[in-house]
């Protein structure tokens, strides 16, 4: 047990307690942030001569040195210690003495952890937006080269009017575009340094939280010490819109699973993606997507759990707090993981674009036009929706769809029509007619890939900036 308290205590701690109480076996996955984090604090200590310019040297070679030990696996991380805050300075101590035992001044392990799962959740953050602008660069192309792979849109699951497969893939670039915006919403908004908030009211040392702040890149210090050691939002905010994106990428898989079943084959997934069962021989499997939609629980159980850890905490800084790590770590590699295998399955699907476009033929999915074809006459809409209706009900009884109907069976229905009728109905037109922006008609269509054309460019530009 090597702990960094003990002075006050007459009793070793029960092994069964210390085991309860360590973190060490998931808080060294921010070892990286904390040795970043003790760099710029002793930097800060040695500028406002709080410690000597030979001991802040010291300081930071001696964390530097611990760091790449740790890298090249001559230094190992143990549950010997109670944290990785412990494992640093113990370590740093037997390196250089005395001199590693000044790092911890004016700090305290509150506003360190805090500062160091900050820098985690940044970090990661911006590792989310990169697989998000993978899978949306993905989506975009899908869209250019399908502008006119026409597939029946649905609601209710029941065949409504056609669309395209370039339109259904973008209603979901959409969704991802506002989990990217989410991503960047959480990083501005949790974008400040807790460190020199102490253990809960700051310090007596004089500090200069404003260097330490942009020596890690922060917009600035926070400016509560309470609030600094006991504030978590931004780590339900971040489970909130993984769980949102967890939410998109679980309906974007039920749909393929649904297309790529025997029954639809709108799509094959290919055997890279797929499994077999050990059984059926026939069987070629969905398990990647079935998994991503599964996955949901996970995501949002670590979001109701955080939710619920935090909501009868005093303040300021409590042990509960400790709870936050293992969940959103868990969350966060998921979410990542299943955005990348979700961008490779969807790559490299194959279309059956003929099985998409004859299914959008049937099932009535130009009633809607064929009633607009009758407004257009002169016949009032609702009129017209009853007189499309008693034809739907015509075909289903001779098993037939409106197009495959001869001119005189249309006209015993309604004199109206003509022979412009079957044009008006073709699959072709009733999607290059919808051109409301935002609607499948190719031309609108064109007009919303170059705005997302625009949008890619403008984020690969910001991460250019970096
Ligand atoms: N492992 C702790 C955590 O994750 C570090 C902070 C410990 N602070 C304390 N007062 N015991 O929250």
């Amino acid at each position: 047990m090597a702990q960094l308290w003990g002075g006050r205590f007459t009793k070793e701690t029960d092994q069964l307690v210390y085991n309860f109480n360590a973190s060490i076996t998931f808080d060294q996955k921010f070892f990286k942030q904390d040795i970043k984090g003790s760099i710029a604090h002793a930097k800060m200590l040695g500028k406002q001569s709080i410690i000597s310019n030979d001991e802040m040297e010291s300081i930071i070679k001696g964390l530097q040195s611990i760091y790449s030990d740790v890298n090249e696996g001559k230094l190992e991380i143990t549950s010997k210690y109670e944290d990785i805050h412990s494992f640093v300075e113990a370590n740093l101590i037997d390196r250089i003495g005395d001199a590693g035992k000044k790092l911890h001044t004016g700090r305290s392990r509150n506003d360190q952890v805090a500062l160091d799962m900050r820098l985690y959740v940044r970090d990661e953050i911006s590792e989310i937006e990169e697989e998000l602008l993978l899978l949306i660069k993905e989506l975009h192309k899908i869209m250019k080269d399908n502008l006119y792979t026409f597939m029946p849109g649905f609601t209710h699951l029941q065949k409504a009017q056609p669309v395209t497969f370039a339109h259904h893939v973008g209603a979901y670039l959409e969704m991802f575009k506002r989990d990217l915006s989410r991503m960047q919403d959480i990083y501005s908004r949790m974008n400040y340094c807790p460190l020199g908030a102490g253990a809960l009211a700051g310090t007596t040392y004089p500090l200069d939280r404003e260097y330490t702040a942009s020596l890690l890149d922060f917009n600035g210090p926070t400016l509560n010490s309470m609030d600094s050691v006991s504030d978590r939002d931004y780590v339900i905010e971040l489970l909130s819109a993984l769980s949102t994106i967890q939410m998109h990428l679980s309906r974007f898989s039920e749909e393929i699973i649904i297309w790529n079943s025997n029954e639809y084959q709108f799509v094959e997934l290919d055997d890279a993606y797929s499994t077999g069962s050990s059984i059926m021989p026939q069987k070629k499997n969905p398990d990647i997507a079935e998994l991503v939609r599964g996955k949901c629980g996970r995501v949002y159980g670590a979001l109701t759990s955080m939710l619920t850890t935090m909501k009868g905490i005093p303040l300021a800084y409590n042990k509960d707090m400790q709870e936050d790590k293992e969940l959103t770590f868990d969350a966060i590699d998921t979410v990542k993981g299943c955005i990348m295998l979700f961008r490779g399955m969807i790559s490299t699907m194959k279309l059956n674009k003929e099985t998409m476009e004859r299914s959008a033929m049937n099932g009535f999915t130009n009633a809607t036009d064929a009633a607009d074809y009758l407004v257009k006459k002169g016949v009032p809409f609702r009129d017209a929706h009853g007189i499309i209706g008693r034809l739907v009900l015509y075909c289903i009884d001779k098993d037939k769809s409106i197009d495959q109907l001869s001119l005189e069976e249309l006209k015993e229905i309604d004199p109206t029509f003509e022979n412009d009728i079957y044009d008006a109905i073709s699959l072709k037109t009733c999607v290059d007619k919808r051109i409301t922006l935002g609607a499948p008609g190719p031309s609108v269509m064109q007009q919303v890939i170059d705005k997302n054309e625009a949008y890619i460019a403008s984020l690969t530009l910001d991460k250019a900036n970096y």
